[in-house]
């Protein structure tokens, strides 16, 4: 087997597989206790400044879970640490940005990623993580989307509202512009370099950007959206296009050139398909709260995005959004084995639950 013969690779180009392949974002982390043990002794970003360590992190869940792809070991804000912004991850906070981007004066400092010069760990973990993986399970690279870096960026931490990057989205377009410019231009360098490094798949998380409205969107986030899938298109790598609370968004992210869209529970798989149409593969998108509750629950509601799926090729198995920290590790192994156990014999035509009333 090859990478190329993948089932991630094979269910990214829509192409039939025996079973649903199935990863999870944030698969490497703290449900982990052999993470948690690392952890102990190195921060986040030390693990990642450490190639060796970083590499070993990342394969943590591929060995322990048998999950059909790897996600790098890295966090959304690493361009923007690679540039030189001032910025901490704070346990249960998450990235704090020590002066926020908020005048042109502070717009104007930020400069281009040189990534190999600025993030050569990041490469050189991509680069062992080539090496374990042996040829056979994909290695999916990634990125923080424009609109949530500069979301980080503006409000200096997660925020509810986002209402100081609307405001300066509404109230100083130029200003919105001019960041979302230079913050395309380092996602663009960032993604290609881990591409050229060994990176099989791309992933761009845009996790905020649902707050916005579908004209927003359209107006001050997707050209940089496009622009980005154009830039790798040549590329020949699936590139995910992944948010949390899309559904009204969907039928722009649809035509932005991502090859996969991640979708999270907010909306049936089967209707977020529809949107999005068939000519394109989907991720996701069981709600990581699930794997909380019983055995029987997880069965059932697994069962439940597989079968919205209904056999179609072009489904790669994911949560709508990342693994909680409080997840036992045996309910991500059974999410594992229930997908990969329920095979794909599409079920006869008959049986197919009428589109009308799939919910
Ligand atoms: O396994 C993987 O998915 C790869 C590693 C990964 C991390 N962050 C490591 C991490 C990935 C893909 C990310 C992406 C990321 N980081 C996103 C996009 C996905 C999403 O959740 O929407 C976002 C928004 C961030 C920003 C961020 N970093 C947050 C919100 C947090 C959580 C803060 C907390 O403590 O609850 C982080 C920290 C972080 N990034 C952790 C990990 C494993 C946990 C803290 C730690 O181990 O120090």
């Amino acid at each position: 087997m090859s990478v190329a013969s993948s089932l991630l690779m094979r269910a990214a180009r829509r192409e039939p597989v025996e079973h649903t392949p199935v990863w999870f974002m944030r698969q490497a982390g703290r449900v982990l206790p052999e993470y948690r043990a690392v952890r102990k002794d190195f921060t986040l970003m030390e693990i990642a400044r450490r190639p060796e360590l970083c590499a070993e992190v990342t394969l943590q869940p591929v060995r322990r879970f048998g999950v059909d792809a790897a996600i790098l070991f890295a966090d959304i804000m690493h361009p923007l640490a690679g540039v030189g912004v001032d910025l901490e991850i704070v346990d249960a906070v998450g990235p704090v940005i020590r002066t926020p981007v908020r005048s042109s004066a502070e717009v104007s400092a930020l400069r281009p990623l040189v990534t190999e010069t600025d993030l050569p760990f990041v490469l050189d973990t991509i680069r062992i993580l080539k090496k374990e993986l042996g040829g056979k399970i994909p290695l999916i690279g990634f990125s923080g989307a424009p609109f949530t870096l500069a979301s980080y960026l503006i409000e200096g931490q997660a925020s509810r509202d986002f209402l100081r990057t609307k405001t300066m989205m509404h109230s100083a377009p130029e200003l919105w512009n001019d960041l979302m410019d230079c913050l395309t231009e380092i996602v663009i360098a960032y993604l290609k370099a881990q591409h050229v490094a060994g990176a099989d798949v791309l992933q761009l998380f845009d996790s905020w950007v649902g707050c916005l409205s579908p004209k927003d969107y359209a107006s001050h986030v997707e050209p940089y959206c496009r622009r980005i899938f154009a830039a790798l298109d040549g590329s020949g790598t699936p590139l995910i296009h992944f948010g949390v609370n899309t559904g009204t968004l969907l039928p722009l992210m649809k035509d932005d050139g991502a090859s996969v869209i991640g979708v999270d529970w907010r909306i049936p798989l089967d209707d977020a398909w529809d949107i999005i149409g068939h000519d394109k593969a989907i991720q996701g998108n069981l709600d990581p709260a699930i794997l909380l509750s019983s055995p029987e629950a997880i069965e059932r509601e697994v069962r439940d995005v597989l079968r919205r799926a209904d056999g179609r090729p072009g489904h790669i198995f994911n949560l709508g959004h990342g693994l909680l920290p409080e997840t036992p590790v045996d309910a991500v192994q059974r999410v594992v084995d229930v997908v990969h156990e329920a095979g794909h014999a599409p079920a006869p035509r008959d049986s197919r639950v009428p589109a009308g009333a799939r919910r």
